[in-house]
Formats: structure tokens, sequence, C-alpha cells
């Protein structure tokens, strides 16, 4: 007979386990759904206020097969392994996590991280005597939970187990078996306390009270100990009231230890065929115009929406890139991406239909990742929200990352600079020093015997002058591009030793700069292009980061214009994204903030490492000099790109026309004088530039005083209107604590300036509370009306509106705009009118 109950008790425990999982966001409105199908394979899918928005998606790997070793003259692996089917859910747990941090650097000071977790472990081919084995355990030790530890109330224990369970009908039976005492009804009181602690059932009000399965982790050990070819991985679920993350582990084994993905197999399968703002999958550049069109069109449009890049390798099929933002008919707007991407590949998302499924960057042989248990994945995450201005006030991906890792952070601090650039961007002036040598060799080329040629702009002269214009209007920092030898042949040659991050052009005097900065009050900014020689910047790190702190640069911008060495690597490959964390670690050990242009996409990790102060990784400013930024891009980046970090977007170009100062350039800039402003404020980052030359601001100071006000870090953040492709209105208040750490921290220098006031300080001086607010549109006309009802009731200020004229337009008269002063106050509405390709800006201080 008790042969018998337990056949019984194994099937019903296999089968309860195996029932779908749910978990719900805090406040109920999304909902995850969790099951292991009829092959076994893990599937999630995810609902809002009851709706479909993701249908049931397959998760899993397939991996590389082993090394064929007879085969001596090719490389061949056996049968791939999967990683998808045939597995049994052995663990399921249940948490809850409600705080509030603080980023060093943000939107807002403070960020609430309120989730649920749900984590399922699954082994992966578990024999049917270890099933059967596992089923009388669960039994076993889920009754254990729930029974008194003094003994007594058997089945009072038995009865707290989940409703219609076979878990609780066995243990009802064990119970039973066993033999009760029904009197006391204390002991069934403290037979529920103690099932409490056992099982965390604090948390089951939020999981409907269903579903309480303890913990097993001691039997998954247990199996993993016997003579089996099982499998364990576990399945981390984030439910958050704007999305879910979810990534995959796994813990040490003996059966996975080192192991190579072929590919990952998480799909997204969207519930209709939603509208997209999309770029191309590539596995080398995000430096793309968006493409707005429905899932079912990204395929026949997926090549046009592809223009050349110095390097790219766009996705074998039709995919896209994350963040990828999404709007179904009912205007619930999904976005798809990663969070603290680490040690593996980034993600694009291949399409069929309308689901996604995971493509990963291969490495230089095609495999996808190398992994070593125990190990994780980065997040994938899904942001489901109603209402656009959800989407830019999510803090969904920050929340997926780990804490700061750095102890000491009194260093890093929100810049606002200019830089000898847009001149070379623009062909004004060169990077490079002569026209002499097709040629150079680092070492042995002789700078001083060629001739000049007389473009190069990083000279001593053009640079002390854009020192003094930068440190005359407040700003806290210079970048010089073209500063060190080698910019005669960097480009597109596959040159391992392209540059050596140390040594300066003979016409740029950097000790006497230096020196000449700091006097001013301005910090000189370093750059390392790397060419994509890889290999080439991690030999010369150290030595260049040390070179900085003994020259008393503290910011570096790098790049990584060009294919990869070593050749065949991708600049999303796990490799290559392993090269850019070990640049900002290193970085921090050496006190050095980071702002790297054509490295991976980011995905928070500027929470962990607050020293990556900015990143490109996307289409920036710079390819209005190339010929084009479509005016929706800034309407978009902040829904996609920027929901991974901050862009250094290098807003703030005056002169639409770049023929007037650099004759053979005939591209026009696509946006107006007041769209330039507004991006200071609807474009995030602890990092800002004004791009354009000091030639260029001369002629219209009163606008420039925006550029001067504007701070860069913010105590909070409201969005107040915003439709990706259209329009973004958003209003920032001021963070007084950040905003002299740029002068602190030049202080600690020898010859710093001790007193320093920077543009932003001295604007938010005295006055108790400063907002900024900025408005940007595509290429129509719009008038928007908003309120100020952020501001303090009952306190008046001053409102400097920066907006463009009633003739202004970004193809016909795009330098055109007004600048008014008018008193407000929190019952105030504004009505601005933004033109083509427009925007405003507004600073507001109260008097
Ligand atoms: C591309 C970067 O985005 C740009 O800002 C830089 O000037 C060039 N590379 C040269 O390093
Ligand atoms: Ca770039």
């Amino acid at each position: 007979m008790a042969f018998v109950t337990t056949l019984f008790m194994t099937a019903g425990c296999y089968s309860g386990l195996h029932k779908a999982q749910t978990l719900k966001s805090p406040d109920g409105n999304l909902e995850l759904k969790f099951t292991i199908n009829g092959k076994g394979t893990p599937v999630y899918s995810l609902s809002y206020k009851g709706k479909a928005i993701v249908l049931p998606s397959e998760m899993g790997f397939e991996l590389r097969g082993e090394q064929d070793k007879k085969e001596l003259d090719k490389k061949t692996y056996g049968k791939p392994v999967d990683l998808f089917r045939n597995f049994t859910i052995v663990n399921v747990e249940r948490s809850t996590k409600d705080e509030t941090w603080s980023p060093l650097m943000g939107e807002e000071s403070h960020i609430r991280n309120h989730y649920n977790e749900l984590t399922i472990t699954l082994v992966q081919n578990l024999s049917r005597k270890d099933k059967r084995a596992f089923a009388k355990k669960m039994a076993g030790t889920a009754f254990d939970a729930a029974r008194p530890k003094t003994g007594g109330n058997y089945l009072a224990a038995a009865e707290r187990l989940p409703q219609d369970t076979s878990i609780r009908k066995a243990a009802q039976e064990e119970a039973g078996m066993e033999g009760t005492d029904t009197s006391a009804k204390n002991e069934t009181d403290s037979a529920t306390v103690k099932y409490s602690q056992a099982s965390n059932a604090d948390n089951s009000l939020l999981f409907n009270g269903n579903e309480n399965i303890p913990k097993v982790s001691a039997v998954v050990e247990d199996i993993e100990k016997g003579e089996n070819k099982t499998i364990t991985m576990v399945i981390r679920f984030r439910l958050y009231d704007d999305g879910l993350g979810f990534r995959y582990e796994f813990p040490q084994q003996k059966n996975l230890t080192y192991f190579v993905i072929k590919d990952e197999k998480t799909q997204f399968a969207m519930a209709g065929n939603y509208t997209a703002f999309w770029i191309p999958g590539d596995y080398d550049t995000q430096e793309y115009n968006y493409t707005v069109c429905k899932l079912s069109r990204i395929p026949s449009k997926f090549k046009k929406a592809a223009d050349r890049n110095a390097s790219q390798q766009l996705t074998e099929v039709p995919s896209v890139q994350t963040a990828l933002q999404m709007r179904t008919k009912d205007s619930i707007y999904v976005n798809i991406h990663e969070a603290a991407a680490l040690d593996y590949p980034a993600m694009n998302l291949a399409i069929k239909r309308h689901t996604f499924t995971t493509l990963l960057t291969p490495d230089a042989e095609g495999w996808k990742a190398h992994m070593q248990a125990p190990c994780k994945t980065p997040w994938r995450t899904v942001m489901v929200v109603d209402n656009a201005c959800k989407v830019l006030a999510s803090r969904l991906i920050l929340n997926l990352n780990e804490p700061c890792a750095l102890k000491d952070t009194s260093w890093i601090y929100p810049v606002k600079y200019m830089g000898v650039w847009w001149e070379m961007i623009s062909g004004m002036s060169t990077w490079s020093y002569t026209n002499d040598y097709p040629s150079v060799i680092l070492g042995k080329t002789d700078y001083s015997k060629c001739k000049p040629n007389g473009t190069h702009g990083a000279n001593s002269k053009n640079v002390k002058k854009y020192i003094d214009f930068a440190s005359e209007n407040g700003f806290d920092a210079l970048l010089v591009e073209g500063w060190n030898i080698g910019w005669e042949d960097w480009f597109g040659k596959q040159k391992y030793d392209v540059f050596d991050f140390k040594t300066p052009y003979p016409d740029f005097n950097l000790d006497s700069l230096n020196r000449y900065a700091h006097s001013k009050g301005i910090r000189l900014i370093m750059h390392h292009e790397t060419s994509s020689s890889v290999t080439n910047y991690e030999r010369h790190m150290e030595d260049a980061y040390d070179f900085m702190n003994e020259k008393g640069y503290d910011a570096v911008k790098s790049g990584y214009v060009g294919d990869i060495i070593p050749t065949g690597q991708h600049h999303y490959s796990q490799e290559i994204t392993n090269h850019y964390h070990y640049a900002i670690v290193e970085a921090a050990k050496h006190h050095i903030m980071v702002d790297a242009h054509e490295a991976v996409r980011p995905t928070g990790l500027c929470r962990t490492y607050p020293n990556m102060i900015g990143n490109e990784s996307a289409r920036g400013k710079e390819y209005q000099s190339f010929g084009g930024v479509n005016p929706a891009h800034v309407t978009i980046l902040p829904f996609t790109r920027l929901q991974g970090g901050p862009m250094d977007y290098t807003p703030g170009i005056f002169e639409m026309d770049l023929s007037k100062f650099s004759p053979d350039n005939h591209n026009k800039v696509k946006a107006t004088i007041c769209n330039q402003l507004a991006l200071y404020v609807t474009m995030y980052s602890p990092l800002q530039m004004a791009a354009d030359i000091p030639e260029n601001y001369a002629t219209k100071m009163n606008a420039f005083q925006f550029i001067k006000d504007v701070a860069v870090d913010w105590e909070q953040s409201k969005y107040l209107l915003a439709e990706p492709g259209d329009y973004i209105v958003v209003a920032r208040q001021v963070k007084k604590s950040s905003l002299d750490k740029a002068s602190k921290s030049l202080a600690t220098l020898a010859n710093g300036k001790k007193v320093y006031v920077n543009g932003a300080t001295a604007f938010c001086k005295g006055n108790k509370d400063v907002w900024f607010v900025g408005g940007v549109t595509d290429e129509n006309k719009r008038t928007l009306s908003f309120s100020l009802d952020f501001l303090i009731p009952g306190k008046h200020y001053e409102a400097t509106v920066y907006e463009d004229a009633p003739d202004a337009d970004y193809e016909k008269n795009p330098e055109a705009y007004s600048i008014l002063k008018k008193t407000v106050d929190s019952t105030t509405i504004l009505n601005m009118t933004m033109a083509r390709g427009g925007g405003f800006a507004i600073s507001i201080k109260e008097i």
C-alpha cells in the first residue's frame, strides 16, 4: 500500500511543479507566466492588464558539440548540444524587493527599485528514476517545511500547503500515516508561522497566495551528486510595474563547466503587428538612422535601412538592434533591451513575422559565447507601459544592474565641455600633422623632418584659443583630438601599431597647455582613438592611463573606428565587449572617467561603474557633417539608445551651413538653433559638449547663454509630453550638490585654479529652485502646451525662453530664434511652437 502511495505522489508532484508559474508586478498590471511545454522547453509569456503582450516564447540555448580530435586538418565539432528541451522544474522560489537607491549622477537623485522575483531551477535530462526520487523528496521537503518543528498538528501543517496540489495531497497522506493531533488550535497557528518562515510565505500575498513551494535546492544538489547526465539551469525573472527582466544562470555543476554557446534561443513573440522604431541588426555599428514601420515590414526594409559605415556587418538574416521601441495599436509602449551585459556578446533580434529570436554577435570563428559555470547571462528586458512618457521615466535597466562597485567616487563629476573637434569633423582642419607621409611607423617616423600641412587643428595656438573661450564661458573641460602622432594613416588600414597614446605632435605642447588650462579652470580631456586596434590599446593602456595621471587628465574620450583587430572579431562580440569593460575598470583604478565612442551600446553599467560617464554608440551629431541625421532622430534616441545610459551626442551646433567655415563641406545641419539648445535637456548625459567652434558661438552669444547656464546632473526629471518619432518635452530640476564638483576636482591639482565657478553654478547661485525645460520636434512644425505645475506653489520664477522664430525652419531658416523673459509660477500653462526640425529651451529660476 505504501508503495502505491509513493508512486501516486511521484506522478502527482511532478505534474504539480509543471503547472504554469505566474508572477505579478507589484501593482498587479503585468503578469508573467512560465511553463515547460510538451518538449520540455521553458516558455514564458507576458500580459498587461489581461492583454497579451508577449505570446508564449521559448527559452534556452544550443551549445557547440565536442571537438572532433581525429580531424587534424580542420576544426570540426560534433552534433550541437541542445539546452532547450527535456527540462524539469525542480525548484521555484519567490521574493520581493522594494528599496530606493541614489545614483552618483543621473536624471534623478533617488530611484525606486521595486520588483517581485520568481526563480525557477530547471534540470535537463532527469532520468525517470531521478524524477521519482526527486518528487518523493519534494513532497517530503514540502511537508517538513509545513510541519511544526516541535511535532504536533501534522494535518493542519499539511493544510497550509498550496491548495489542490499533489504535494499537499501527499503531505496529507503522510500526516495521516504518522498520526494526527487536531486538538490544539495554537499549534495550528504556530505551524502557520513556521511555514511562513520556511518558505518566504510572507510574499505569498503578492502571488495570490498560491504556489507556495518550499525551497528544495538540497534536492537539486542530491541529483547533481548522482551518476547522471543532468544539467541545471536557473531562470530568474524580475517583474516591475514597468517591465520584465530575466536572465539565465548556470550554477557550479559536474556536467556543465566550460561550454560554448552556439546560439541563444530566447524568443520574444509579440502579440501583434506593433509599430517599431528600429535600426538594422549589425555586429559592428549602431550608427544608423531609425526606420519606423510595422513589424511585418521590417524584413523588406532591412537592407535599405543601412547606410555606409567605416566598419559594419549586417546580420545574415533581417534583424533589429536593441533597445527596440515598439507601440501597439492601443498605444501600449513595449521596449526590448538588455541590462548588465558583461562577458557576453550584444544581442540583435532576428525577426520572422511578429516574433523575435535572439541573434548574438559572433566571435571570429562564429561562436557566440565562451562560458564557465558558475555564470549568468545579461538580463533580457521587456518594458511595457501605457504612456510614452513612462518609457522615458523608466529605470528598469539601471535597476537591473548591480550597485556601484567603486568604493571611492569622489573623483567623478558632471562635465560640460568644448572641443577641438567639430573643425576636424567638418573638414575645416585635420587630425593629422603632415601630408608628407602616406604611411607612418611609430617610433621611426621623424615628424621633425616633415612639412606640417598647416591644417592640423590640435596646434598649441588654436588649443589656447579654445581654452580661453571655454574658460570665459564657464566650461569645465576641453577635448583635444589629433594631439598625438599617428593620424596620417590611422584609418581603414587594419594597422596594428596605430597609436601610442603618449607622443604629442611637435606643435602640441602638452605640458604647457595643461598648465595653462588648469590655471584657467579648465581640464583637458584626453583622446584615445584606438582605430579599433584593441590589442594595441590594451598593450598600452596602463602606460596611457599613468601618463594621464601624471599630466593631470582625469577624463578620456576613446574611439573604435574601423574593423576590429584581432581580425575577424566584431565590435559587439564577447571578447570585445570584455575589452570595453576592462578599459572602464582599469580607468577607475586610475580615477579616470571614460566616454567611449563606437563601443557596444550601454546596458545600464554606469550604475555599477559611474566613471562610465558617456558613450556614443549610436548615430551622433557628427553625422550632421556627413550628410544626415533625420530630424526625428532626437525624438527616438531617448526611447532607445539612452535607455542603456547617457549618450555623448555632442549637441550645440549653431552654424547650420557647414560651407560657411569649411568650404568643401556642403552638408547642412537638419535642425534649428533652438532644437540644438533643447538637446541639453531632452538627451540626458552628465557629460555634455558644446560642439560648435567658438567663432560660430561668438555671433550668437545671447542664445549661447542657455548652454552656459544649463546643468547636466539632476535632482528630478519630469517627462511632460512625448511620442517617439514625433516630439519630446522634458523638465529637469538642478541637483545643487553636484554643481561645483568640477572645480573641487580641479583644486586638487597643484596648478589648478582654486576659485572657479562654472556656468551652471553661476546661474544657480543663491537661487532656491532652478529648472530647465527642453522640447524637440521631428520634421513637423507643432505647438504643444504644458503646465509648469512642477514648480513650488506660491513661488515666483523668472523664465528665459529660447524659441524658434515664427519663420524658422530646419531647411529654409534654421538659425532664426527669439529670446524672451517672463515671470511664471506653478499655475502657468505654456504654449510652445516648434518649427520643422525645431525646438525650444527654457531656464526657470526662483526669484
Ligand atoms: C568617431 C567619433 O565618434 C568622433 O567623435 C571622433 O572625432 C572620431 N571618431 C575620431 O576619433
Ligand atoms: Ca562615431
